[in-house]
């Protein structure tokens, strides 16, 4: 981390798969650092109160909100966004169970989606119910959202990964 001797420092960030300089300030938000200053705006600006998981990308393999996250504390922690997952199967079931509607929750379900694969595989509905429930629709997809999550843990016991 070096200090330019303003407000501001320079930290490094590893976001899908790159090392980048940034220069924050010291209360600057991983949303607002990943959509201002990486050009990454897969990840949504909408309540910035942690209530509805439009921003969340995964920090260490975790699905976090990066409205309440500081850029400051995820240095040397890999971040993953939605731009990262280009060509994912999971990102393919959200399409293919037509789980979207204006796509503005999309990037955060997916993202949350990916996490839930990793981590419960074998996943159950009440399960699945619970682990989605930290993201809202605003279209009120649910019922399709839910058949792409269920599709993405049914590719997993067969083999996919990614
Ligand atoms: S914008 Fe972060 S939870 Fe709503
Ligand atoms: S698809 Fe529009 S908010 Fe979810």
């Amino acid at each position: 981390m070096i200090s330019n001797g303003t407000s501001k420092t320079v930290i490094q960030l590893h976001v899908n798969g790159e090392t980048k300089d940034v220069m924050i300030r010291s209360g600057d938000t991983l949303l607002q650092t990943l959509r201002v200053q990486l050009g990454l705006t897969g990840a949504k600006s909408a309540c910035q109160n942690g209530d509805c998981g439009a921003c969340t990308v995964l920090v260490n393999g975790e699905p976090m909100h990066s409205c309440l996250s500081l850029s400051i504390e995820t240095v040397g922690q890999p971040v993953t966004t939605i731009e990262g997952l280009n060509n994912s199967t999971v990102k393919q079931m959200f399409v293919d169970k037509w789980a979207i509607q204006c796509g503005f929750c999309t990037p955060g379900f997916i993202l949350n989606c990916h996490a839930l694969a990793n981590k419960h595989p074998n996943a159950d509905d009440s399960t699945i119910e619970e682990w989605m429930q930290s993201n809202l629709c605003r279209c009120t997809g649910y019922h399709e959202i839910k058949e792409a999550v269920k599709a993405v843990l049914q590719n997993q016991e067969n083999g996919f990964v990614s």
